[in-house]
Order: C-alpha cells, then sequence, then structure tokens
C-alpha cells in the first residue's frame, strides 16, 4: 500500500477515535443529570423515538425513568420535564433560572438570535416588555383588537354563506381569517380571501411548518451536526423564511414612508416610534432586524395555533351535536341573533368557556412546547442541570395529567365546570406554557377563539358527510405541532 494512503488511513482513524471518545466524553462528564436511556456515540437517545410517534416516545419514557429524566439529542443533553408538578417546580418556582430559550437548529441559522421568541437577555427583555405591552394597551390606531376580530369574524360569516351549505375542508378559509387578526394588529390591515399574493404567504408559513413538523425538522432539531450536511427538505426551510422576509420589508417599507408619529396605525408604527425614541441608546435592541424577525415570529406564532385550535373545535362538535347543541343555547340566551358577540358576554357564558377550554386541553397544538434552556447551574429535584442545557417542559404531560383532569383522554366539558354549572379553572391547563415565557399572545388567542367560535356558531349549524368516531378526533401526537386530521364539513344557515 502507498505510503501515503496508509498515512491518510491512521490519520482518518485516529480523527474517527477522537471525536467518538469526545462525545463519550462530553456525555458522561456532566454527572448528577437526571437519568435516561443510555445514549449511542453520535445519534444520542435517536432509537429511543420511535418514528412519527415523538410525543407518544416521551410519554412512554416518563413511565419508565419518571417526570423528569435526560435525553440525548446528537451529543447534546436535553433535559424533560414531564408532567404538571415538574413544569410548574421549573418554570414557576424558579421562572428565572428557567427562562432562556433553547435551541431550535431547523430556524435559528436564520433567526441567528433575534427576533423576541427566539431571543435572550437583555434583548429578549426589551423586546417581551414592548410586545405585551404594544399588544396590551393598543394604543394604535383607532379600533381595538376586539373590533378588529368581530370585522373578521362577519367576513368570515360571510364567506361561509356564499358556499352555499356546500361541504369542503376549512382549513384554508380558517387560516386565512385567523391570520388576517394579526396582519391587522401587525400590518394595520387585513387581506381579502382572494388576494393571490396574501395566499401565496400562507401557502409558504404551512410549508416551513410542515416541515418542521415532519420526521426531516424533527431530526433536524436533534442531530443538527449531521442533518445541516444531509439534503432533503429541511434545507428548504431558510430560502422559504427569506421569501417571507422579502414581503415584510415591503410591508415595513410602506408604514415607514407614511409613518405619522402622532398616529400609530399598528404594531409596526409602534416599533418605528420606539426606534426613533431609542435611537441614542447604544443599548437598544430597537433596531430594523429586530422589527422584521419579530413581525415574523408574531405572524408564525399567531396564524398556525390559532387556526389549529379552531378547526380541532369545529371537528370535535360534529362529533358530539349534543355539545353543539348546547353552546347554541347559551348563545341564544346571552347574546341573541341580533348582534355580535362581544368578550364581555364570555364571563355569563360558562359553558362555551368550559368548551373552549377543553378543545384547548385536549388538541393540545404544541404539546411539547418550545424549548427553554438553563440561564446557570440548576438544582431541581435533587439533580444537577448544568448552564446551557436545553429543557423541555412538556405540554401534552401536562394537559392530560390524570392528577388534575378526571378522563385526561377522552373530551370531557366537565373538567371546566364546577357542580353548580359554573366555570371552574384548573391551574394544569398550560396550552400557553406557564412562567417568564408565556405565550405573549395568550390574551389575543384567548379572545379570538371565543369570538370565532361564538360567531360561527351563532349563524351556522355544522354537519357532515363523514362518520366520525373518537379516534378520528383525537390529536396524532407526532411532533412539534398537533394539526388536526383533513375532514369535509358544511355550514347550514341557521
Ligand atoms: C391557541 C393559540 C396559541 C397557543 C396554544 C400558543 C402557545 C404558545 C406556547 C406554548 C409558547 C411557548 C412558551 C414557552 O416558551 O414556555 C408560545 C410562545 C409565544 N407565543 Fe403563543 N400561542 C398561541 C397564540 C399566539 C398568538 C396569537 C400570538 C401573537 C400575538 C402568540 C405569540 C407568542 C410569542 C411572541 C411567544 C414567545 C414568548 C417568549 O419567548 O417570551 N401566540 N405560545
Amino acid at each position: 500500500m502507498d505510503i501515503t494512503v496508509l498515512t491518510a488511513l491512521i490519520l482518518a482513524l485516529l480523527v474517527s477515535c477522537m471525536f467518538i471518545y469526545s462525545t463519550w466524553d462530553k456525555m458522561y462528564r456532566r454527572r448528577n443529570l437526571p437519568p435516561g436511556p443510555t445514549p449511542l456515540p453520535i445519534i444520542g437517545s435517536l432509537l429511543h423515538i420511535k418514528h412519527g410517534e415523538l410525543v407518544k416516545s416521551l410519554n412512554q419514557l416518563r413511565d419508565k425513568y419518571g417526570s423528569i429524566y435526560t435525553l440525548y439529542f446528537g451529543s447534546r443533553p436535553v433535559v424533560i420535564l414531564a408532567g404538571y408538578q415538574m413544569v410548574k417546580d421549573a418554570l414557576i418556582d424558579q421562572g428565572d433560572h428557567f427562562s432562556n430559550r433553547g435551541q431550535m437548529p431547523t430556524v435559528d441559522r436564520f433567526f441567528q438570535a433575534h427576533g423576541m421568541i427566539l431571543s435572550n437577555g437583555e434583548r429578549w427583555k426589551q423586546l417581551r416588555r414592548f410586545t405585551l405591552i404594544t399588544l396590551r394597551n393598543f394604543g394604535m390606531g383607532k379600533r381595538s383588537i376586539e373590533e378588529r376580530i368581530q370585522e373578521e369574524s362577519q367576513f368570515l360569516i360571510e364567506e361561509l354563506k356564499s358556499r352555499k351549505q356546500s361541504t369542503f375542508n376549512p382549513t384554508n378559509i380558517v387560516v386565512q381569517a385567523v391570520s388576517n387578526v394579526i396582519c391587522s394588529v401587525v400590518f394595520g390591515d387585513r387581506f381579502d380571501y382572494n388576494n393571490l399574493q396574501f395566499l401565496k404567504i400562507l401557502n409558504i408559513f404551512n410549508e416551513v411548518f410542515q416541515i418542521m413538523s415532519s420526521t426531516w425538522g424533527q431530526l433536524h432539531d436533534m442531530i443538527p451536526e449531521i442533518m445541516n450536511h444531509i439534503p432533503g427538505p429541511h434545507q428548504k426551510i431558510n430560502k422559504l423564511l427569506q421569501e417571507l422576509l422579502v414581503f415584510i420589508t415591503e410591508r415595513v417599507k410602506m408604514n415607514q414612508e407614511t409613518l405619522n408619529p402622532s398616529n400609530p396605525r399598528d404594531f409596526i408604527d409602534c416599533f418605528l416610534i420606539k426606534m426613533n425614541q431609542e435611537k441614542q441608546n447604544p443599548k437598544s435592541e430597537f433596531n430594523t432586524r429586530n422589527l422584521l424577525l419579530s413581525v415574523l415570529q408574531l405572524f408564525f406564532a399567531g396564524t398556525e395555533t390559532i387556526s389549529s385550535t379552531i378547526r380541532h373545535g369545529l371537528l370535535i362538535l360534529l362529533r358530539h351535536p349534543e355539545i353543539e347543541a348546547k353552546l347554541y343555547q347559551e348563545i341564544n340566551r346571552v347574546i341573541g341573533d341580533n348582534r355580535s358577540p362581544s368578550i364581555e358576554d364570555r364571563s355569563k357564558m360558562p359553558y362555551t368557556d368550559a368548551v373552549i377550554h377543553e378543545i384547548q386541553r385536549f388538541s393540545d397544538v404544541l404539546p411539547m412546547n418550545l424549548p427553554h434552556s438553563s440561564v446557570k447551574d440548576i438544582t431541581l429535584h435533587g439533580y444537577t442541570i448544568p448552564k446551557g442545557t436545553d429543557i423541555y417542559p412538556l405540554l401534552y404531560c401536562a394537559l392530560r395529567d390524570p392528577e388534575y383532569f378526571k378522563t385526561p383522554n377522552k373530551f370531557n366539558p366537565g373538567h371546566f365546570l364546577d357542580e353548580n354549572g359554573g366555570f371552574k379553572k384548573d391551574e394544569a391547563f398550560i396550552p400557553f406554557s406557564t412562567g417568564k415565557r408565556i405565550c405573549a399572545g395568550e390574551g389575543l388567542a384567548k379572545m379570538e377563539l371565543f369570538l370565532f367560535f361564538t360567531t360561527i356558531l351563532q349563524n351556522f349549524k355544522l354537519t357532515t358527510r363523514m362518520h366520525l368516531t373518537d379516534e378520528d378526533i383525537n390529536p396524532k401526537m407526532t411532533g412539534f405541532s398537533n394539526v388536526p386530521r383533513p375532514y369535509k364539513l358544511s355550514f347550514v344557515s341557521r
């Protein structure tokens, strides 16, 4: 054998041995982490995750290792918190220490820790405070968020009426209506349901979401070192996000050209005004990059989550016409048919409130939550979690925790009703997560769910030709998000 080939072979062998040694060393040097299955070099705990059954696999591991355990995504340890009490002990009782965002390799390359969902430290604090205040006060423009949702609900009703009781898959129209609310908040304007540019943008969002939730996306999040070099749909995400960014940049330019600082119309105007106010502050995080990426993230966060919940809800009501009938009775009693529902009505409608809570609990649209990361070395239940370790506080295990919900795997509005039929809160109801990183759009999302559901049911009875079983309404729990199975229905005018 040629001496150079032999030297190259020996070198390659040495490098591989060093790589394997360093991987194992990294894994096992971290003592006192919570228990978990023994990882393999390079692929970590991948063999413990069944194909297409990420959430179920995590649940099975909980049965074996308890409500806190460690998995390895490649060589990276990840701590899983499974069960409401454990999530509470971490995210509430030690909230500050668990408040960093963990890695999401599918999108991290694009966002590079900018925008409020994916940032940490001072950047996150400034952006979060600003977003919460802007969404809450909505001091911009003349109309409140409630009025914007009411207006969109009426557009939706007109569109559904125009379908003349035909049978169709509601996905597109629901996504359009919901994302029009976030458009109205962010851009100050809605898009017509047949605007082709809007449809194209929504399709791109949907494609990114689908790839993130697919096996490709999950593998990318778990073993980025390998998947970064393997061709596949996950490699498309950057390009798709770039297309969305072009659209958002255009919109920001339009706002800049017509900005009147004394009359902000939307989130972008408020951000531009803040940028201007803070231009002398070298520590300010109000810059164009954070503006563009925050808007992109708000769009993402506010569209797929709510539209999936509404689609799950309609499917559940088709399976349970008796529940739909009781909802209509309450709507008829409190609102009647002469005016649009308003948020004030909610406190007088305990049954509707309970059903919407149960739809959110049961459909569990983000079962894994978003990853967190430890701000410093933390002690939790006697284990040590080193600074910078990724943590998944699973929402699935809290929302189906048998200690808190009598029939966790059954759709049952009784979970949120007391013996007198009044609305009853449950502390384990955390579809928006909990603690310092709790969803910044919780208030907006709750308003949308109440107003869209009540306006639809006030105007239509739902029917389908499909014969639905309990299995059909059960979410698939495959991974990052729970999207309902495709179905068709018709909206019959009342
Ligand atoms: C049914 C609807 C929704 C659900 C179930 C939901 C759920 C979640 C969850 C689980 C998180 C992660 C929390 C954590 O890291 O612990 C989150 C974060 C977030 N959500 Fe929502 N969300 C919904 C709607 C919305 C809407 C409408 C908006 C837009 C205004 C929004 C904006 C955000 C933002 C900005 C964050 C990041 C918070 C941070 O990192 O500090 N969400 N959401």
